[in-house]
């Protein structure tokens, strides 16, 4: 089938590229010249598993690219709207690129057509795409609009993509609904599965995958609730970890205890200082003001949200009771973009950490495997860029492991050991066990877990903020 995708950002480049892999023709669209000209000579402008191969494999032949928006359309069947939805300042969803496109698309429905939401968007904006097209002039029975939200996460989209859980379809007749069935039959029929050159199979992934085809209202509800979902898991066992620290117990033990009743499960309990990037706050903000626009005051999302906040705050007070004083210390930092496996540092904690701490008057040296160019651009006094863990940490007074990079978990700690002033270590992602590292010679802080000193296996665990330790 012959599919348009607007907007290649995270979203849009993935889905082309992966719409691609199933067979279809694809026109990605942009606005954005440069992004174009660095898709077109081959560039991959964002740090993705398996999207480097995808875009070799069809560059040209199964995937072009494109500022020719109409023209586009014209040729397509299926439109798939993935422009941003950055958020306003009162923390609605910023719809108008959403808008400016569906505009556009009016002038081309030569066609039948379905017009497809992949951003996430609020519910209702696929009435208001009808409406937009209508007002266009586009007769009713020419086209239809349709939600298909993603779930992909970032590092793992490819993968997210052709190997999702479910596959969600907001469709209000079925003969939009048998567009979409078509779009995937690949993966629903499993064909997909059997080529030799398919994407390896992640280890949890059930295939063939369930097309779920819901109303476009639910569909775009979906989204908002399985982000708001997520986002609600990660701030209840931060707020686990925090009682954890009060009381001496360790959170690890709690999430092993309650992950494994199958009804809660072990994935996403994950304590540490919080979850950042372009989803889950933008989309609680903009789930929580179309909740109050429809009359519900969702205040539990404004609970999930302050328990995220208070968690970096609660980061910042630890390395203070690790360091006694900030000003003038030195602080190797591990990590800058929001989760290990991306180069995305959108609504990053240790990007937010980074500059708070600089704000407290502490010396950085920073080190990300991927993250660097774009943090540089953020980051632009106060920082010193490392080209490794051990360069980051040469003389600092701690070392903070902000992303859980999984390099970072399998650091040589003698050789770090002798790279820092003093051997102390304050984890925000609980990527080593606190007796290992009284067993190497560190003091250690983590999350929901005592601190531990090589001179004495447990430090009190409720150690008060004011009182530094030995
Ligand atoms: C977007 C939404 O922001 C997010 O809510 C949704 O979950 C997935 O899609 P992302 O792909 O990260 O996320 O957006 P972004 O990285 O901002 O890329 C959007 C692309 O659309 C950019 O390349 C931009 O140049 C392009 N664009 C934007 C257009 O081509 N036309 C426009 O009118 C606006
Ligand atoms: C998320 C959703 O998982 C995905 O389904 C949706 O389409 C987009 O938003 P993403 O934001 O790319 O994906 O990353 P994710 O792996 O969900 O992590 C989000 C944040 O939560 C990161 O900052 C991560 O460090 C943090 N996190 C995640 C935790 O703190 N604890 C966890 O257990 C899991």
């Amino acid at each position: 089938m012959q599919i348009a995708v607007v907007g290649s950002g995270y979203v849009g480049l993935v889905a082309g590229a992966c719409f691609a892999d199933l067979g279809h023709q694809v026109v990605l669209v942009d606005n954005d010249q440069q992004k174009l000209e660095a898709l077109q000579n081959g560039q991959v402008p964002i740090h993705e598993n398996f999207l480097p191969e995808l875009l070799e494999r069809h560059r040209g032949k199964r995937l072009t690219f494109s500022d020719d928006l109409l023209a586009a359309v014209t040729a397509s069947a299926a439109i798939f709207i993935a422009v941003g939805t950055p958020p306003t300042e009162q923390g609605e969803a910023d719809l108008s690129y959403v808008e400016s496109v569906a505009r556009a698309i009016s002038g081309a429905i030569t066609g039948y057509k379905v017009i497809v939401e992949k951003s996430t968007v609020p519910v209702y904006t696929s009435d208001w795409i009808r409406k937009i097209i209508l007002r266009n002039a586009a007769a009713p029975d020419k086209f239809d609009v349709a939600s298909n939200p993603e779930f992909l996460r970032e590092g793992t989209a490819v993968t997210d993509f052709l190997y999702p859980d479910r596959i969600v379809v907001g469709a209000d007749n079925e003969r939009c609904a048998a567009v979409l069935r078509e779009i995937y039959a690949p993966l629903t029929n499993g064909s997909y599965y059997l080529r030799q050159d398919a994407i390896p199979q992640p280890d949890r992934s059930q295939i063939p995958p369930p097309l779920i085809v819901t109303s476009a209202k639910s569909a775009e509800l979906i989204k908002h609730a399985s982000n708001a979902f997520l986002a609600m898991k990660i701030s209840f066992i931060n707020a686990v970890a925090s009682i954890c620290e009060a009381v001496g117990a360790n959170v690890q033990q709690v999430c092993q205890g309650i992950g494994t009743d199958s009804r809660i499960g072990p994935r996403f309990l994950n304590p540490g200082i919080g979850y950042g990037g372009s989803c889950f706050p933008k989309d609680l903000m903009a789930f929580r003001s179309v909740a109050r626009e429809c009359g519900y005051e969702f205040r539990l999302l404004d609970e999930v949200m302050r328990i995220n906040e208070e968690q970096r705050r609660r980061f910042v007070r630890k390395v203070r009771s690790a360091l006694w004083t900030l000003r003038g210390k030195r602080l190797g930092v591990l990590g800058l973009a929001f989760k290990g496996g991306t180069d995305d540092i959108r609504e990053s904690p240790a990007i937010l950490l980074v500059q708070e701490l600089l704000q407290e008057g502490c010396k950085i040296a920073a080190y990300d495997p991927a993250a660097r160019k774009r943090a540089e651009e953020v980051l632009t006094s106060g920082v010193e860029f490392a080209n490794s863990p051990y360069e980051a940490a040469r003389d600092a007074d701690a070392l903070l492991i902000l992303t859980e990079w999984e390099e970072f978990a399998t650091l040589d700690l003698p050789r770090l050991y002798n790279q820092l002033r003093d051997p102390i270590i304050v984890d925000g992602r609980n990527l080593y066990e606190p007796a290992l590292m009284a067993g190497h010679g560190f003091t250690y802080y983590s999350v929901g877990r005592p601190a531990t000193a090589p001179d004495s296996a447990l430090i009190s665990a409720s150690v008060p903020a004011k009182f530094n330790l030995p």
